[in-house]
Formats: structure tokens, C-alpha cells, sequence
């Protein structure tokens, strides 16, 4: 039997199961097998190369990966060149105290003034940065100069509330400009931002707090989702009750509900209206602190990732310029993530304004008030990039391209992908219904700890593959190894690893050296180890196979939960599909997969098994489903990725373990609703 190893051991690990914005330990016990790989069972062979009339254009150049393999410093060094220093940088990397890097050694610089100051000095004042898009319908365009007034009127708050440089600020807010603002105001000051996702409860939100010991904490009566408004002023109340560390409370005035107010409270407009727009910045050191973004849960300690200054706006800034190939002036770029997750940071913020880009920002759902919505906006600010996540693709599939279809999105000419494996069949769905066909599409594959994108195709020069992130941009290494932490070869599969520092890369754990070490330079010497399972195809491309903890073990295979997700997928009945290795007496673990079916699929009686020998014919027999259950939802956190844990505690029979970072909390009833549709078990 292929892949069969004898010698298979069972090792129990302590792994790392990630709940994007938070993540908690799990222990599971797991089969590492040696010398064994994970099954490289599937195959697409489509190649999208890029049109000549893109190539002509864009910002990267196949000379740039040559480039950073001959000088990767040299190449670093022409990237922080992005940026405007108020003193240049000696050493472009220290690397002799690691895993804790230096980057840019000596350089001062100031993170807001790149990002908005500079381009008005330039004389792009009048150029819109933000078109913001309430969900009610309220629209508010803001240029590079209101912006520059807005940010300089809110750092000058927070110096008249106490806030020094160094000093950490919580910010808890809807996706309304201020949470821009807000971000920006404390990277002028020094002050360390910690951004708190405002759909986190009062609980998520006091442990970060205290973890951080936050001075203040930037929040607002409310904000819109679905159509009404929502509170989040009381989270807050609860939250710094009795929390020692916060001396105020700065609230915006989103919604006009009413707020109890307390003698921490202080109003947005009362505060920063009446400040002066004008602000003297002050220069900080190249790793000087930007920001804490939590990504661990109610389940031990809360894990604040520690991003510094030059290094982290270098990287992004670079990204962001050859990854979306972007021109300032020109483009409308819209990212649809919340300004609460790392792309929201990345590609919302620190990027894009540092490029000077004219942005999107949106407040709401996409089916509010109807289902087209997105592309209401793309038409109305005739949008040119779009970066979302695949979990949004594939709602937006099983609504049906008729939706799409009804708004003009001839404006696109670029589509990412970021936070999940992308499937084949949704991959092109978007490039398709979306794309017009003539958008290249980005999968981008990075983490809140790479702070940057790392592994893209670079539109313009990449041959696409619909499904593969590709390969390691210019000036970044990434390699899949064996449990030996020996490179993989060709069709080979194993651990997704980063061997080189980078410098967006995170530089701690806040508080907690000897855990930073442990999480992610300890699983073999001297690497940085993602936490993600990955594999070369034939060509010796990279395609990410999802956290390691989502690799089932059938007899003896190791095959990828995303693998299967995808040949189901590309079956014209399944819009959604979350796959589990649920143990099995006889063959360790069995595939059982979860589907929703499209709004206008065919169902019969046979769709079950026909489901089945699709997936048996699209990889083989082996990663057959077992059993495949037609559910209506599926379990994801508020950030859109799925929750295999609960799946498979649903497979197994088990009572459910933590729910609470459910997006939705009802949707494990809708579940075992589902399960009393139609489902098939093994012949
Ligand atoms: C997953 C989001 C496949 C991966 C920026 C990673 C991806 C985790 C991709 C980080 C992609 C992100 N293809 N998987 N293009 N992008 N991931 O910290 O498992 O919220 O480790 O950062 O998302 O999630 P995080």
C-alpha cells in the first residue's frame, strides 16, 4: 500500500490549534510518521500566465528574485528605501541575538508621517485615502490632508490624556474611519495600538487589556451590522470595571445610542474636535514598538504578537506595491478583512497608506441590505483591486453568479485571496464570475506573526495555478521540510518552515521571550516553524495544506483535510465543504465530510454517493468520505475559518468542546438540524 509505514509512532504533541484572532493549545495525539509524506494525491494542471499587457505594466519583474537571492540585504535595504527616514538605518539586519531580529539598526523613523504626512508634503493633499461606506448607507470621502488633520488632532488627544510613548492603547471599534485614526494617532505618538476585533466579548477584551496593561481604550457607542445598529460601549464598561491599568475611556459617537457613562469616559468629538491639526511628530528608533495583535483565546494565556516599526512598513509597503501592483493616484483598492485581524493591519493601515493608495473601507455585511452589496461598491467607486478571503468566495458562489452578474466590475484588474487554502473550483469562480477572466488572481500566503505577505504569486510574472500561493516572494525563504526538518522534493509534502529572518517578522511574545521561543523556534534548530503543513507540486510550487493539527491519517496516508474540501467543492452540487479525520477503529482516522449544497443544486437521492465517487475519482479511492453529511452552516470563527475542532466532535460523537469563539453560536444547532437531511454512511 502506498505511503503505508510500518514504523508509523504516535507521538503526543501539544499543538496549536489556531481560531484565527485567537488561538488556544490543544493536546492531541497525532501519528508523525517518518520518513513518510503527505500524500500528494491531487493534481491541477491549469496555468494562468499573465498577459502581456499586464506584464508591460507592472511593479515586479522577474529580475527581482534573482536580485534578493544574489543580496538579500542589499535588496532589504532597497525596499526600506520605500520609505521616508528621518535618519538612515546602519546595519540592515542583526541577526546575533536570535530569534529576537533587529532590523534597519539605528534608523528613525515615524510610521504616521509616511503614511500620511509625507504624500501631502508631496502634494497629494487633495487625494481621497479613504472612501468610507457605512453600512446604513452614510458615505464619508477622506483625503491625505483630512486625514494628516484627523490624525494630528487625535494624537494631540492623546498627549492631553496622558499617553506617552511606549504606553499601550486598546482599541475596540467598528470599521468606521476612526479605528484608522485612532491606529495611526498612536504610531505618531510611540504609543503601541493593541486592537481589540469589536465582535471579541467583554472577557476577550479584558485579557488583552490586562495583559498589555493598556492605559486607554479607543471605543464607540456602537456600530452597524445587518441592518441595525449594535452596542459596544457596555463590553468596554465591563471590561475596564475593574481593571487597573485604564485610566480613560475615549468613545466615539457612531450610532447616537444611548451610553452609561462613567467618570473614565471621555467623547471622541468633545476631545479631539477641539484639539489643534496641527502636531509636531517625533522620530523613533527602527524597532521601536507598533503594535500587540492577540491571537490566543479564553484557553490560557492571551498571546500578543509584537510588531515593531521599519521593518514591518517596509515589508508591507513592498508587498503592497508588487503584490497588488499597485499605483498610486490611480487605483481603488478595497480589503475587505476588519481592521481587528492582521490583514486589516497590513492591508488596510500600514501598507496601503504608505503607498498612497485610495481605499475602500466598509462597514457592514455583504448581504446587507441584499446580496450584492460588494459589487454595488465595487461599480459605485469603480474599485481595482480586491483583496478578501476565500470563505467569502465560496458564500458568494453558492448565492450564484446571478448576483454578481447585475453590477458592472469592469473596473477590476486585480483579486487576492488570503487566510485559507483557496480551492480550485473557487478559485476560478472568482477569477471567472468575478475577474471577468481577466484579473490575476494573488493567493497570499502569510500569518499576524509574519506581519506580511510571504509566499504570492507577484501578478505580471507568476503563471498562476489555481489552488497554489505559489512561491516565496523576492527576499523571503520558505521551504517545506520532513520531520527531519530535511527539504522535501519534488510532489512531496511535509512542514511549511521560514529559515531566513524577515523583517516584518514578529519580534516576541508581549511579556513572554521564553514562549515566543518555544511556539516557534524550537520544533528544529534555528527555523521558524508556521505551524502550517504544505507540499511542491511537479513543478515545485508551494500549495498550502492548512494547519498541521488538519492532516487526517487514513491507513496510513497522510492526506490534507484541504485536498479533499476541494475535490468536493469541485462536485456541482457543493457550494461549502469542512472535512475531518474522525478516529476509526480500523483505519486510525475516516474522512467525514461536511457539505452544504448550492441554493440551486439537483438533489436526488444518489447526490450522496455521487459526492463520494467524485472524490474517489478526482484523488482516489483512499480519501473516499466515509460518511458525508448535508449540513446548512458551517462552524467558523468571526474571521471565516472554519472550526474542524467541533466538526470532529460532532463526527466522533462527543459533546462539543469550547464554543465560544463562534462567529454565529447557533450554528451547531443548525448543524445537527442538517444532520437530519440526507447523509450516506460506508458501504
Ligand atoms: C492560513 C492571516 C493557505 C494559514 C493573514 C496560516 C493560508 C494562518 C493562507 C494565519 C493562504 C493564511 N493559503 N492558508 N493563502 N493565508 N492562511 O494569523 O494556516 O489570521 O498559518 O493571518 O491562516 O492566519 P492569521
Amino acid at each position: 500500500m502506498p505511503g503505508y509505514a510500518p514504523n508509523a509512532t504516535f507521538h503526543c504533541i501539544a499543538l496549536f490549534g489556531r481560531l484565527r484572532g485567537r488561538r488556544v493549545w490543544i493536546n492531541a495525539s497525532v501519528r508523525l510518521v517518518t520518513s513518510d509524506h503527505l500524500e500528494n494525491l491531487l493534481h491541477e494542471n491549469r496555468h494562468f500566465p499573465p498577459s502581456p499587457e499586464f506584464a508591460e505594466q507592472a511593479n515586479a519583474s522577474v529580475a527581482m528574485y534573482a536580485e534578493a537571492v544574489g543580496d538579500r540585504m542589499a535588496f532589504w535595504d532597497e525596499q526600506a528605501g520605500r520609505l521616508s527616514w528621518e535618519k538612515r538605518w546602519g546595519t540592515t539586519l542583526d541577526w546575533s541575538n536570535a530569534p529576537f531580529a533587529k532590523w534597519f539598526v539605528g534608523g528613525r523613523i515615524n510610521v504616521a508621517v509616511n503614511c500620511v504626512d509625507r504624500h501631502v508634503a508631496d502634494g497629494f493633499g487633495d487625494q481621497v485615502a479613504i472612501h468610507f461606506e457605512g453600512e446604513p448607507g452614510d458615505t464619508r470621502a477622506i483625503t491625505y490632508r483630512e486625514l494628516q488633520d484627523e490624525v494630528s488632532q487625535a494624537a494631540n488627544a492623546l498627549t492631553a490624556l496622558g499617553i506617552e510613548a511606549g504606553d499601550r492603547v486598546a482599541i475596540y471599534l467598528p470599521m468606521i474611519p476612526e479605528a484608522v485614526i485612532s491606529m495611526l494617532a498612536c504610531a505618531r505618538i510611540g504609543a503601541p495600538h493593541s486592537v481589540v476585533f469589536g465582535g471579541f466579548s467583554a472577557e476577550a477584551l479584558r485579557s488583552r487589556i490586562d495583559d498589555a496593561e493598556a492605559k486607554l481604550v479607543i471605543t464607540s457607542d456602537g456600530g452597524y451590522r445587518r441592518g441595525a445598529p449594535f452596542p459596544l460601549k457596555p463590553a468596554v464598561d465591563e471590561a475596564v470595571a475593574d481593571a487597573p491599568t485604564v485610566e480613560n475611556v475615549l468613545v466615539v459617537r457612531r450610532t447616537g445610542g444611548e451610553v452609561v457613562w462613567t467618570d473614565k469616559d471621555v467623547w471622541w468629538h468633545e476631545l479631539v474636535g477641539s484639539q489643534s491639526t496641527t502636531h509636531d511628530p517625533e522620530y523613533f528608533d527602527s524597532e521601536h514598538p507598533l503594535f500587540i495583535l492577540y491571537t490566543s483565546g479564553t484557553t490560557g494565556k492571551p498571546k500578543g504578537i509584537l510588531h515593531t516599526s521599519g521593518g514591518y512598513l517596509t515589508q508591507t509597503s513592498y508587498t503592497h506595491n508588487v503584490v497588488f501592483d499597485h499605483k498610486p493616484g490611480k487605483d481603488v483598492y478595497w480589503c475587505t478583512a476588519d481592521v481587528g485581524w492582521i490583514t486589516g493591519h497590513s492591508y488596510i493601515v500600514y501598507g496601503p497608506l504608505a503607498n498612497r493608495a485610495t481605499q475602500v473601507l466598509y462597514e457592514g455585511t455583504p448581504d446587507t441590505p441584499h446580496k450584492g452589496r460588494w459589487w454595488e461598491i465595487i461599480e459605485k467607486y469603480r474599485v481595482s483591486i480586491l483583496y478578501t478571503a476565500p470563505t467569502a468566495i465560496r458564500t458568494f458562489a453558492k448565492w450564484g453568479r446571478e448576483i454578481p452578474n447585475e453590477f458592472d466590475l469592469t473596473s477590476l484588474r486585480l483579486l487576492g485571496s488570503v487566510g485559507e487554502p483557496i480551492n480550485p473550483a473557487a478559485w476560478i469562480w472568482y477569477r471567472n464570475v468575478i475577474g471577468g477572466d481577466r484579473c490575476p488572481i494573488v493567493d497570499t500566503w502569510w500569518q499576524t506573526e509574519t506581519g506580511a505577505i510571504m509566499i504570492s504569486p507577484l501578478p505580471g510574472v507568476t503563471a498562476t495555478k489555481p489552488g497554489s500561493a505559489m512561491d516565496p516572494i523576492p527576499g523571503i525563504s520558505a521551504v517545506v521540510v520532513d520531520d527531519e526538518g530535511k527539504r522535501v522534493g519534488r510532489s512531496e509534502g511535509g512542514y511549511l518552515i521560514l529559515d531566513e529572518p524577515w523583517p516584518a517578522m514578529l519580534r516576541g511574545i508581549w511579556g513572554d521571550n521564553e514562549r515566543y521561543v518555544e511556539q516557534y523556534w524550537s520544533r528544529w534548530p534555528d527555523v521558524y516553524f508556521a505551524g502550517d503543513g504544505a507540499k511542491y507540486d511537479r513543478e515545485g510550487h508551494i500549495w498550502l495544506l492548512g494547519r498541521v493539527e488538519d492532516v487526517m491519517n487514513v491507513s496510513g496516508h497522510r492526506i490534507s483535510t484541504a485536498e479533499v474540501e476541494s475535490a468536493l467543492v469541485s462536485h456541482d452540487a457543493i457550494a461549502e465543504a469542512a472535512v475531518v479525520g474522525a478516529n476509526d477503529d480500523t483505519t486510525g482516522q475516516a474522512i467525514v465530510a461536511f457539505v452544504i449544497l448550492r441554493v440551486h443544486a439537483d438533489v436526488s437521492e444518489g447526490t450522496v454517493e455521487d459526492i463520494r465517487s467524485h472524490v474517489a475519482k478526482e484523488i482516489g479511492p483512499i480519501a473516499k468520505p466515509k460518511r458525508v453529511m448535508v449540513v446548512n452552516e458551517l462552524p467558523k470563527t468571526r474571521s471565516g475559518k472554519i472550526m474542524r475542532r467541533l466538526l470532529r466532535d460532532v463526527a466522533e460523537n462527543r459533546s462539543l468542546g469550547d464554543v465560544s469563539t463562534l462567529a454565529d453560536p447557533n450554528v451547531m444547532a443548525l448543524i445537527s438540524d442538517g444532520l437530519n437531511g440526507p447523509s450516506a454512511d460506508d458501504d
